[in-house]
């Protein structure tokens, strides 16, 4: 498929994607000050919360909790969920309802050894009779969106894999996102987008390829494998926070404005943790994001490192000044 043959909008139940690029969930990165960077630089047309507990969620104070802050510009938002019983999911979903979800992700992919020892995550995707129960009682609490991300499961399976895509949208699944990596696989391993080729026409409902996507290249390259509806981007947004507008305006052929610096982005960055979080959960969010925002420099490492051992962020500012006048 050609860059002018792709679809730049897709609608999700009455959601609007636009373009069908997606910021991925990432614990401790995917919080309201990244997902308004990416924002602010366009070509993002859906943003996700990094996984919170169902089990928890209900409790949660969404003013303070640093995992529900949220800007009223973060539009759409899907909410990821773990469980690893259906019996949190009605609370878990109406507290979602209260704090205004545009769409409700369940992970289905995480291979965590703590989200196993629960039988959460991809776990739960090994077990049809629990997932089942857990997939009926959240289609039957929500209107909303219902999408899951999920990995290729314990071993290359690709009839495995339709059928359950299959068995997923006949859950009442609405868009479901895949990690090319088996549950087993690192990071580091080439992401298999191909195999995604091989799913697609399974099901009806969209797909969003995920993995090892950091250029405009790879999102291409992604695009031609896998047939994909969409893109979601990890790692490669926190790396480049302007990715997303690179790819929208690069392979959707969107309108995107004029991105910032990357030194601009990282006080940027800063700014919007001072926005929205209180002051001792600033930093820490700062440490986690930085050795990505650092990697594609020339000493990147460097920075990571001056970061990490800083006490407070006026001390990070100051140290991120000094690196990047070095780049100026
Ligand atoms: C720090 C970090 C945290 C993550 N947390 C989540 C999460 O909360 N939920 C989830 O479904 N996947 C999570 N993932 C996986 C990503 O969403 C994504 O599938 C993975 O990073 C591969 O995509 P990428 O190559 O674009 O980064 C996380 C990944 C990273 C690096």
């Amino acid at each position: 498929m050609s860059d002018q043959q792709r679809q730049n909008k897709l609608i999700v139940r009455s959601v609007e994607i636009t373009p069908p690029i997606a910021l991925a969930p990432m614990v401790g990165l995917s919080h309201s000050a990244l997902r308004s960077l990416v924002q602010e630089a366009g070509g993002v047309g859906l943003l996700y919360t990094e996984m919170l507990a169902a089990k928890r969620l209900p409790h949660d104070n969404e003013k303070c909790s640093p995992l529900l802050v949220r800007s009223e510009g973060e539009h759409p938002l899907f909410y990821q969920f773990v469980t690893a019983s259906d019996e949190y999911v009605p609370a878990a979903v109406e507290k979602l309802h209260r704090l205004g979800a545009q769409g409700i992700d369940l992970n289905l992919g995480c291979p965590a050894p703590m989200m196993k020892k629960q039988g959460a995550g991809a776990s739960l995707a090994e077990d049809r009779i629990k997932l089942t129960k857990v997939l009926q009682i959240l289609r039957k609490s929500t209107e909303l969106p219902v999408s899951v991300k999920i990995r290729l499961g314990e071993s290359i399976d690709t009839a495995g894999s339709r059928s359950f895509c299959r068995f997923l949208q006949d859950e009442g699944v609405d868009l479901i996102t895949i990690h090319a990596r088996l549950n087993g696989e690192k990071f580091c391993r080439k992401p298999r987008w191909a195999m995604i080729g091989e799913i697609k026409d399974a099901v009806s409902v969209p797909i969003f390829a995920n993995g090892g996507i950091f250029t405009v290249e790879d999102a291409r390259k992604c695009l031609a494998l896998s047939c994909a509806d969409g893109l979601m981007i990890g790692r490669g947004a926190g790396e480049n926070p302007n990715l997303c507008a690179e790819i929208a305006k690069n392979v959707y052929g969107e309108r995107v404005g004029r991105q910032n610096s990357k030194t601009e982005i990282y006080f940027k960055f800063i700014s919007l943790l001072e926005e929205r979080f209180a002051p001792e959960r600033r930093l820490g969010r700062l440490k986690q994001f930085t050795p990505y925002f650092a990697a594609p420099f020339t000493f990147g490492h460097h920075l990571a490192s001056a970061i990490q051992t800083c006490t407070s962020i006026e001390q990070a500012r100051e140290r991120a000044t000094e690196f990047f006048s070095d780049y100026i």
